[in-house]
């Protein structure tokens, strides 16, 4: 059946568009993703640690080393909570952003949560290219890199309405799969 278009806009209007936030571990893509989606659906993009970075005047390495990981961790809540308020965005977030619960909670409640993930041997191959990460650095092993991996994957995948596979697909194909089912759940809340 036809839907009567201005009906389906205003209903589209009173549900509101939720943000997009990008979770996962280390190396899965967030920004480089979340960077091409956001543009695809007319948002702006937002990275966690950017914005830590950005207020602290430093580097994630730099703020690790000179205060510490509590004062990043407490940083990095301030930001998600004033992030959270904005509409229209996709967040790419930290890697251990959503190990605590308010920070979940809060981007949960306006927010598509997608999980990207990717195979442990191709994330270990892209963590250890880097030296930019305090907690997994250049020449990480895959040992110390596995026991994070699995303190995390069940956290992250509790909190997912969506999970996408970044070793499986290019760049293009991931940000189409996020939008179709972003899409798809914008309608069926405003059908609901
Ligand atoms: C971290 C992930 C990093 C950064 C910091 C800590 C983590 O972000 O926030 O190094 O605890 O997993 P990315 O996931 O963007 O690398």
């Amino acid at each position: 059946m036809m839907k009567d278009a201005g009906v389906w806009e205003r209903k589209k209007q009173v549900i509101g568009m939720k943000n997009i936030i990008l979770i996962g571990f280390m190396g899965t893509g967030k920004t480089v993703i979340g960077r091409v989606l956001a543009r695809q659906n007319g948002f702006a993009f937002v990275d966690t640690d950017k914005e830590v970075e950005d207020i602290m005047g430093m580097n994630i390495c730099q703020i690790f080393r000179k205060h510490g990981e509590r004062r990043f961790r407490s940083e990095e809540a301030l930001a998600v909570k004033k992030l959270a308020k904005r509409e229209g965005v996709v967040v790419a977030t930290g890697g251990g952003v959503m190990m605590n619960e308010e920070n979940a909670a809060i981007l949960k409640e306006n927010g598509f949560v997608v999980l990207l993930t990717a195979a442990p041997e191709l994330l270990h191959e892209r963590i250890s290219r880097k030296n930019t990460r305090p907690l997994l650095g250049k020449n990480c092993s895959y040992e110390d890199m596995m026991k994070l991996l699995h303190e995390r994957e069940a956290i992250y995948a509790s909190y997912a309405d969506l999970t996408v596979d970044t070793g499986e697909l290019g760049v293009e194909e991931a940000v189409a799969a996020i939008l179709a089912a972003y899409q798809s759940a914008n309608e069926a809340r405003a059908e609901g």
